[in-house]
C-alpha cells in the first residue's frame, strides 16, 4: 500500500475525484489536507469518512511543520495538490490569500516533497523512485480566448488576474523543480468544470 497526500479535496473538483480514486485503486491510501475555508465542506465528501483508506487532516498548506508531519508521519508517496483560492472574483477584491495559498502553498508541499523523496538533484532516495507530485492548474494561465482560438500547452502564459497570475506563478515553481532538481512533476490546466458538490459562488 502506497499512501498518497491529497490537498483541498473537500472543495468541488477534489471531492469528485476522491472517491472515485478510492474505487478505482485500492492499492492507495488516501490523506486528505483541507483547510476548510468558506469553499471546502466536510458533506463533499461524507462518502470517504467511513472508508479505512482515507483520512482527514484539517490544516493549511502553507503550515511547513503540518506539512513535514505528514510526510513523516504517513510515508507519503505521492502528491495530487488541488488545494488553492479558486475563485476569479475574490482574487480582483482579496489578491493577498490568493497569493499566498497558490504560490507559497504550492511551494511548500513542492519542497517539502523534494527534501523528503530525493537525495540531491536528479536522485531519489532508494524508496521513492518515482513520486510524483501533481500540480491542478487551469487553462486561465493561458489568459482570455475570443469565439474562434484553442489553447495548447504551446501557448505562451498570459494571466490576466490575480488568480491567473497566482497559479502561473505556482506553475512555474512546479517547472522548475522538475528543471532544477530533476523532480518527477506533472502539471495539468483544465478548463472551467461543472457539475456536483461545485460551490454556488460558480454558478
Ligand atoms: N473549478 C474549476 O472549474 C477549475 C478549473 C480549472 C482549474 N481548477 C483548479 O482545480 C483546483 C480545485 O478547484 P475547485 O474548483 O475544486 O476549488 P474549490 O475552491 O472548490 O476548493 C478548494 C479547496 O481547497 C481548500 N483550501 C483553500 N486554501 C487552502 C489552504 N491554504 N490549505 C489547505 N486547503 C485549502 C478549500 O478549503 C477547498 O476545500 C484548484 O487548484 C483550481 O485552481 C479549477
Amino acid at each position: 500500500m502506497k499512501n498518497i497526500l491529497l490537498t483541498g479535496t473537500a472543495g468541488f473538483i477534489g471531492s469528485n475525484f476522491a472517491p472515485y480514486f478510492l474505487e478505482k485503486y485500492p492499492e492507495y491510501n488516501l490523506i486528505n489536507l483541507d483547510l476548510l475555508t468558506y469553499a471546502g465542506n466536510l458533506e463533499n465528501i461524507k462518502e470517504c469518512e467511513s472508508n479505512p483508506r482515507y483520512k482527514f487532516i484539517k490544516g493549511d498548506i502553507c503550515n511547513r511543520e503540518l506539512v513535514e508531519f505528514i510526510f513523516n508521519e504517513y510515508d507519503i508517496q505521492g502528491v495530487i495538490h488541488f488545494a488553492a483560492e479558486s475563485h476569479v472574483d475574490n482574487s480582483i477584491k482579496n489578491p493577498s490569500v490568493f497569493i499566498e495559498t497558490n504560490i507559497n502553498g504550492t511551494f511548500t508541499l513542492l519542497d517539502v516533497a523534494q527534501k523528503y523523496w530525493m537525495d540531491k538533484p536528479f536522485t531519489y532516495k532508494e524508496n521513492y523512485i518515482g513520486c510524483r507530485f501533481h500540480h491542478i492548474s487551469t487553462d486561465e494561465v493561458y489568459g482570455t480566448l475570443n469565439e474562434t482560438d484553442l489553447f495548447t500547452e504551446e501557448t505562451p502564459y498570459t494571466p490576466n488576474s490575480p488568480y491567473s497570475a497566482s497559479k502561473a506563478s505556482s506553475d512555474m515553481i512546479v517547472r522548475s523543480y522538475q528543471e532544477t532538481y530533476g523532480m518527477n512533476t506533472v502539471i495539468t490546466n483544465c478548463s472551467n468544470n461543472y457539475g456536483p458538490k461545485q460551490h454556488d459562488e460558480k454558478l
